[in-house]
């Protein structure tokens, strides 16, 4: 199928870090791919900034090497990259200073006054405040602008709040767009098709056909270079305050009126709000933390945490698990395990709904056992949908039954690989479409239903419990959901 891509209007987008990792490894890519499909209108500007003195030249080779980098394997767009580049330039700016703000305020204002301006601020959340702060100092905040926040947006719901405050003092709330790029995966939205657009699951989509639901978000990678901001976050606020609270507010919210940005956002809101708490009183049975020590990953020896962290003491952890329960009449009873971790067996992030065991069985003793149907939504890698189904396993030998998936790998139904979460995420905001970035209220519901659980660790004398790198973490996890009668999906035991 041949699909035309719409082409926005032209704007201007300021990437703060933009000399930083996120900006050279998945920002620029994003907006270069988008280039090459002619998305991007050539009057365009990207304007890198940072406190680097540089110059444009400078930080163009920059950017190219980073491309040639995110472009390895397709070495048929390398030829895009010098005219993706005249679109490219930077300013060297202070922000918590004066310097090179009133360079940067020229640049912006040399062109159309109307034309869409995104503040992308890709940098520590410290310096959110001093940024905006400038933005409106330099008039630069008006009209057509409109501000990207990233994660971490807060430690806690307090820090959560003075972010939000902040950039509120600039910013209205329609022109702030926090992103969880979770929310721009191509197999996340297509939670929304799968659900709101076939007949067939939503009548089941409850607790009297649902059993439980796993979601499961596996590193391979452990915390690289980036112990220092890692250490003071840890795995829930890292992955599961943010990422997995919105994959679980997919698959358990009601179906919205239409896919209007309120609307979605709504019922995100009530899914967070429903969620039972977690405290002290019950984190010790309800959730379980890990951190890796050595082991073998990817074929070789791997150090543990506080290796690779360069420091004893540390009682962060790189794995979580938990029982989460959403309580409201849809769901009441059916658990959400959640877990995910660093320096895991395998990269892989799945939902797997798992239905509830037939009434019963008409078929005879040494039929085999007949498995309770279950979904499997595989997020990344190798995308795609599996519903496993009992069948009778072919020939004679009396009827003898067996579990088999009807598969679909989403590369093969469709032929053509999935975009980047960001390339969907940095033109809707140019678009003026929130509806996949999260509202003031929903980061704040999640930190609420987070933060006790938080305190309920810190209270506690335990530390995370080990595991060697390379495993699929403590064995408490496993308890965690065997003590119910239930085991964690693993695609290939089934
Ligand atoms: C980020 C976390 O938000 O998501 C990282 O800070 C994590 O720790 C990353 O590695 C995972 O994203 P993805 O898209 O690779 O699953």
């Amino acid at each position: 199928m041949t699909h035309h891509l719409p082409t926005v209007a032209p704007f201007d987008m300021a990437i703060f870090g933009g000399t930083g990792d996120l900006a050279m490894r998945k920002l620029l890519p994003a907006l270069f791919r988008r280039f090459v499909d002619d998305q991007i209108p050539p009057t365009s500007r990207i304007i890198g900034v940072a406190r680097a003195e540089l110059t444009d030249g400078e930080y163009r080779a920059s950017v190219a090497e980073a491309l040639q980098r995110a472009l390895a394997g397709h070495a048929e767009l390398l030829e895009h990259i010098p005219a993706f580049l005249e679109r490219v330039c930077y300013r060297a700016v202070d922000a918590t200073a004066t310097a090179g703000w009133q360079d940067f305020a020229t640049l912006m204002r040399s062109d159309d006054p109307e034309r869409v301006r995104v503040f992308y601020l890709s940098t520590s959340p410290d310096i959110f405040v001093d940024i905006c702060r400038h933005l409106r100092e330099h008039n630069l905040h008006r009209g057509n602008s409109r501000v990207v926040i990233e994660k971490p947006i807060g430690h806690d719901l307090e820090s959560a709040r003075a972010i939000n405050d902040a950039v509120g003092t600039v910013f209205e709330e329609s022109q702030i767009y926090r992103i969880d790029h979770y929310l721009g995966k191509e197999t996340v939205q297509n939670l929304l098709a799968l659900r709101f657009a076939n007949a067939l699951l939503e009548p089941l989509w409850n607790a009297a056909h649902i059993d439980h639901v796993q979601i499961t978000v596996a590193e391979t990678v452990g915390v690289e270079q980036r112990g220092p901001y890692y250490d003071h976050s840890g795995a829930l606020r890292d992955m599961l305050q943010n990422h997995m609270l919105q994959l679980l507010c997919m698959v358990a919210m009601e179906p919205p009126a239409s896919l209007a940005p309120d609307t979605v956002r709504d019922e995100k809101l009530k899914v967070l709000r429903s969620l039972k708490p977690i405290d002290a009183g019950n984190a010790a049975r309800l959730t379980v933390r890990g951190q890796y020590r050595a082991g073998a990953s990817g074929g070789g020896a791997v150090p543990g945490y506080l290796n690779d962290l360069g420091r004893d003491g540390s009682r962060t952890e790189t794995f979580v698990a938990l029982k989460a329960e959403v309580g409201n009449w849809r769901w009441s009873g059916v658990p959400f395990y959640l877990r995910t971790g660093k320096r895991l067996p395998q990269r892989v992030s799945e939902i797997v709904v798992n239905f509830r065991a037939i009434p019963y069985s008409i078929f005879a003793e040494g039929s085999g056992t007949v498995q309770p149907n279950k979904l499997v939504l595989r997020l990344q890698p190798d995308e795609g949908v599996k519903l496993w189904l009992m069948a009778k396993y072919p020939g004679p030998g009396g009827l003898r039954l067996t579990c088999v998936p009807l598969d679909m790998s989403f590369a093969d139904a469709f032929g053509v690989a999935q975009p980047d979460a960001y390339e969907r995420l940095l033109l809707d905001v140019v678009r003026g479409n929130p509806t996949l970035f999260m509202p003031r209220d929903e980061v704040e519901a999640a930190w609420r239903w987070i933060d006790p659980i938080l305190a309920a660790w810190q209270s506690s004398s335990d530390a995370p419990h080990g595991y060697a790198a390379g495993t699929w973490g403590p064995s408490a996890s496993v308890a965690l959901i065997e003590r119910d009668g239930r085991t964690w999906h693993d695609d290939d035991n089934d």
